[in-house]
This record gives structure tokens, sequence and C-alpha cells, in this order.
């Protein structure tokens, strides 16, 4: 089922829960601020949303960790606010503060003119993804990556990052009716968009839902859950004879564990409050888990990164049979010393081709 021409595909071994020589590890937000070569390339791009839109820089910034690190994985250089960039909400990237929207969905007429964006408009996307398989060359698989409707809605709603998700959740008391129409035009156009990413080379996917932890316990489902559902129905699962597995990421998620673990995904995300040896229970070797080391925890010493890495890998419990691919449990900072996420490759790798041996 796997691909023989990648030089290394334990990643997407690890997924579909095949027999893998050790724990794969790949972290989330790798490309990043952490990494003084990031830092350059963007500066040479002008903004970060000029860095994003051309595909050659972005396949430069992808590729970065892994020149340092041993890394089992790419991810796409992108952003999951390119689709409502797309839909015309005017999306900037305000230094020190974040993204930002021009235009956020405060009205019903502008939820009445919110409509699935064209995707020739996020054509620069998928072309990154091209230049990025076509340089990777096999040597690791590429991930493409969308937001979930409701972390997507969350931003559309709110215009930029928010504390306490008042407009949105202004709008699921009052509007639910908007609301709804929002998530829906957002999984349509997630479902073409991550297609799209699949033509273009992505090997696996990831739908990040980073918010859908701020739900009230029986909102989940029906704000989250059933829109990412929705999505991972809609998704191609088999490209080129290849099995493309999706995973699902909810910050936060762990109340609803077994749920989102029937959505249709091969992996779930987990954050670093997660026990992978409870959720591995609960969810019954039905699919795979990824996470889940607190990305706080790379500012410890050599020690303390090295132990609390064996603790994700003995959480876990015995690879060799797959399920498990190494993450953190959210982006890693951008105050990270690179030289910290070089021993926590190190001691992934070397702990789990020990406890596999
Ligand atoms: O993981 C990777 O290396 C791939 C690229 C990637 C980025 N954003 C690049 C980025 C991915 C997968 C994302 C996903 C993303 N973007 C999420 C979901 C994951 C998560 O962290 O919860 C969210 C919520 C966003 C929205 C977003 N983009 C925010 C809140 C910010 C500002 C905060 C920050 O970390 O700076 C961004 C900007 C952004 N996206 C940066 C990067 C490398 C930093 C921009 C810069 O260079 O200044």
């Amino acid at each position: 089922m796997t691909d023989s021409s990648l030089k290394n595909d334990v990643f997407l071994r690890a997924l579909l829960r095949e027999p893998v020589p050790y724990t794969p590890i790949w972290m989330m937000r790798q490309a990043g601020r952490y990494l003084p070569e990031y830092r350059e390339t963007r500066a040479q791009a002008g903004s970060f949303l000029a860095l994003a839109q051309n595909p050659e820089l972005a396949c430069e910034v992808t590729l970065q960790p892994l020149r340092r690190f041993p890394l089992d994985a790419a991810i796409l250089f992108s952003d999951i606010l390119t689709i409502p960039h797309a839909m015309g909400l005017g999306l900037d990237f305000v230094a020190g503060e974040g993204p930002q929207f021009a235009s956020p969905l405060r009205s019903e007429e502008a939820v009445a003119a919110l409509a699935v964006p064209d995707m020739a408009l996020l054509q620069y996307v998928f072309d990154a993804v091209s230049v990025i398989r076509r340089e990777l060359d096999g040597q690791v698989p590429l991930i493409g990556f969308a937001g979930s409707p409701w972390t997507l809605a969350c931003y559309m709603v709110e215009g930029q990052g928010t504390q306490d998700y008042r407009q949105i959740k202004s709008m699921l008391y009052r509007r639910p009716d908007l609301l709804h129409r929002i998530l829906d035009i957002n999984a349509r156009a997630t479902i073409q968009y991550l297609n799209e990413q699949v033509r273009a080379g992505a090997q696996a996917l990831m739908i990040f839902d980073s918010w859908g932890g701020v739900l009230a316990h029986h909102h989940f489902q029906a704000f989250s859950l059933d829109y990412t559902g929705r999505v991972v129905s809609g998704l191609m699962r088999e490209h080129e004879g290849r099995r493309i597995p999706v995973i699902v990421f909810t910050k936060g998620g762990m109340p609803w564990l077994e749920a989102i673990a029937a959505c249709g995904a091969d992996a779930i995300g987990l954050d670093w409050t997660t026990s992978l040896s409870e959720a591995r229970r609960r969810t019954g070797d039905r699919v795979a888990l990824q996470g889940n080391l607190d990305p706080m925890a790379l500012f410890g010493d050599e020690a303390s990164i090295r132990r609390e890495a064996r603790h994700v890998l003995d959480d876990f419990g015995a690879p060799q049979g797959g399920g498990h691919v190494f993450n953190l449990g959210h982006g890693i900072s951008r105050f990270t010393p690179p030289e910290a996420v070089e021993i926590l490759v190190d001691e992934v790798h070397s702990h789990s081709r020990r406890a596999s041996a």
C-alpha cells in the first residue's frame, strides 16, 4: 500500500498502523521562526503572505528543517487562512499581532454573500505542493493541510485571534443559522482545497481544529466535528494507487476522543494534556495517534528533553506495530533553540529503535 519510490515511508506506515522499525517524528510549525534561515527567507520575501504565495520560497522554507534534522515528514509551508483570504476577507499578518482580516463576517449580509472560492485563486498553494514534491525527490512524504470549518469560522467572524471567542459565540447563541451557513461553505471549500493538494502531490492530509476545544461540551459535535467529518468523507483517500492517510487534530479534544476517532480519519492528533496510553485504550486501536510532547519541554536541558521524549514513547507503548507518530502537542514555539530539536529527534529515533529491537 505504501510507496516504494519513497526513500522513507515510516511516517505513512505508522499512520496506517503497519509495522515500522522506529517511531517517526515531525513537528507542527517545523518550518518557522525558531529557525534563523526561516527568518532570513521571510525577510527576503517581504511578508508572510508573500512568502506563502511564492512557490519556490515556500518550498525553500519547507525544506529548511529537513536539512537540519532527520525528520520523517515534510509539511507544506502555507497557512490555514488561505481559504478565507480567497473568499475575499482580506488577510494581513500584522507584525507582532498575528493574522487579521480586513472584512470579518459580522452581518447577515456578509454571511449571505459568502461563497466557496474559485480554486484558481489558491493555485499558488497547489503550485507550492508540486514544487516541494519535486524537490523532496522521495526523501520523506509531504503533508498537505487545512483548518477545520469551525477553526476557520473563528478567524472569519472574530477577524483575528481572540481570548474569549465573544463574536463567534454571540453568533452561535443568537444566530446559529448564520454560523451553520459559514461552516457549510467552509466544509465544501476545504474538500476541494485538500483534494487539489492531493492531485498536486500531497501524500497525507492534516486538518487542524485548533479551537474545537473552546466549544461547550454539547456543542462540539454540531459545530465542529460534524463539519470536520463531512470534510473527511469528501476527501480522495486513494491517489496514484496509494492510500492518502488523514490526521485530525483537535486541540483540547480529549473529552470527545471516541467521537473524533469515529469521524473517518486514519489518525488523531493529541495535545499534551492527554495521556497516550489512555487515548489508545479509549480508541481501541481503531486509529493511529499523533503527539503529544508539551512544546515547552524543548526549553528543558538535554537530560530532561530526552526523559520527556521517552515518557511520550513509553506512554504509547510498543511501536513495532505502527500506530504512533511522534509530534509536539501544538506548534513549536518561536523561541525554541534549534539544538533542542536535534536532541529530541535523536532521542525519539534511538529510543524507539531500542524498544523495537
Ligand atoms: O507546520 C508548518 O511548519 C507548516 C506551516 C503552517 C503555518 N501555519 C505557518 C505559519 C501551518 C500548518 C499553519 C497552521 C495554522 N495557522 C493554524 C493551525 C495550527 C495551530 O497552530 O493551531 C492556525 C490556527 C493558523 C493561523 C495563524 N497563522 C496564526 C494564529 C498565526 C500567528 C501566530 C504565529 O505563530 O505567528 C499564523 C502565522 C504563521 N503561520 C506563521 C507561520 C510560520 C508565523 C508567521 C511569521 O513568519 O511571522
